[in-house]
C-alpha cells in the first residue's frame, strides 16, 4: 500500500492555511519565510522554488535570495545577520549543499535559533534531544507528522534508521526513540561501516531509508509487513522529456509489491518536509510550540 505523503502534506497545508486566515483576520502579520540559494545546482534550485510555491499556498509571505556561487563566507554571514535582524522575517533557511569554501556549521550556527525553521541549529537540536519545546528539523517531522495521520503505531517497533546525518537520520533516530507518541521505538541506526546490514534491514517494523544511494534497498532486504520511509531523491538517466525520472533510495517497482506500506518518490518525504518547514514558520512567528 502507497503511504501518500502529498495527501498528508496537504492536509497540513490546509491547516496552516486556516490559521494564516485567523491571524490576518484579527489584524495579525502573516508569517514570512525567506529561503537563501547559493550557487545555481538545478535540484537545489527547484526544492527551494518549491518551498517559495507552497508559502504562496498557504498565505504566507516569502523572499527568494539567489547569491552567486562565488559568494565569500563572510558575504553569507552578512546576509545572514541582516535576516536574524529583520523585524518582518519569522524564519529563514540556508538551502545545503553549500559551495566547499564556505563552512557549514559556520552558516547553522550564525541563523537565530528562533528564525531557524529548518531546525539545524544546536540549541534546537539540544532541546530537541531533551524533549523541550523547539523547532523540529524539518524531515524528521515530517515524517512524524505522517506515522501520526496515518495512525501507524510505532510503540515497542524496531525502527531502523538507514544514515546518520545531522539534518535527517540522525534527528529521527532520537525522536524515534523518545517517550512520546509517535516515539517509543527500539531504535537502530545503520550506517556505511555498519557490518551485515540485511541482519538489521530485514528486522525493521518501521525502516526509515536516508543514504544518498540510489535504489540501495531491494527485495531481498526488506520482510514483508515492513513500512519503508524513503527519504532519497535521484535523477536517473530516462528516456523522458526531461531526461531523467526521480528514485529514491529504494528500489520501489520491486520492493512496493513486498511490503506492507511505502512511500514513492516523488510524492512522499519531499512534500512532508516542505509542509514541516512551514509549519515550523507558523510556530516561528506565533511563538506557540
Ligand atoms: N538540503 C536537503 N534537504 C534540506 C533541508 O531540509 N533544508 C535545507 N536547508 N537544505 C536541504
Amino acid at each position: 500500500m502507497l503511504l501518500d505523503g502529498k495527501k498528508t502534506a496537504a492536509e497540513i497545508l490546509n491547516e496552516i492555511g486556516v490559521s494564516v486566515l485567523e491571524l490576518t483576520k484579527s489584524g495579525k502579520k502573516k508569517p514570512h519565510l525567506a529561503a537563501v540559494l547559493v550557487g545555481d545546482d538545478p535540484p537545489s534550485e527547484m526544492y527551494v522554488r518549491a518551498k517559495i510555491k507552497a508559502c504562496a499556498k498557504v498565505g504566507f509571505d516569502s523572499t527568494f535570495i539567489k547569491l552567486p556561487n562565488t559568494i565569500s563566507e563572510e558575504e553569507l554571514l552578512n546576509k545572514i545577520d541582516e535576516l536574524n535582524n529583520n523585524n518582518d522575517i519569522d524564519g529563514f533557511i540556508v538551502q545545503l549543499p553549500l559551495p566547499d569554501h564556505i563552512t557549514k556549521s559556520t552558516i547553522t550556527l550564525a541563523i537565530n535559533p528562533a528564525k531557524d525553521v529548518d531546525g539545524f541549529h544546536p540549541e534546537n537540536i539540544g532541546k530537541m534531544t531533551l524533549g523541550l519545546p523547539g523547532l523540529r528539523p524539518a524531515t524528521p517531522a515530517g515524517i512524524l507528522e505522517l506515522l501520526k495521520r496515518n495512525n501507524i503505531s510505532t510503540e515497542g517497533k524496531h525502527c531502523v534508521v538507514m544514515g546518520r546525518s545531522n539534518i535527517v537520520g540522525m534527528p529521527m533516530s532520537i525522536l524515534l526513540a523518545q517517550k512520546a507518541s509517535p516515539g517509543n521505538c527500539t531504535t537502530t541506526i545503520c550506517h556505511s561501516k555498519t557490518k551485515n546490514i540485511v541482519k538489521y534491514t530485514r528486522s525493521a517494523d518501521i525502516l526509515i531509508v536516508a543514504i544518498g544511494k540510489r535504489e540501495f534497498i531491494t527485495r531481498d532486504m526488506v520482510k514483508p509487513d515492513t513500512i519503508i520511509i524513503d527519504v532519497g531523491i535521484h535523477r536517473k538517466p530516462a528516456n523522458t522529456e526531461k531526461g531523467y525520472i526521480l528514485t529514491g533510495d529504494v528500489a520501489f517497482d520491486e520492493v512496493s509489491s513486498k511490503v506492507d506500506q511505502i512511500t514513492p518518490v516523488p510524492g512522499g518525504v519531499g512534500p512532508l518536509t516542505i509542509a514541516s518547514l512551514l509549519l515550523n514558520t507558523l510556530k516561528a512567528r506565533t511563538k506557540k510550540f
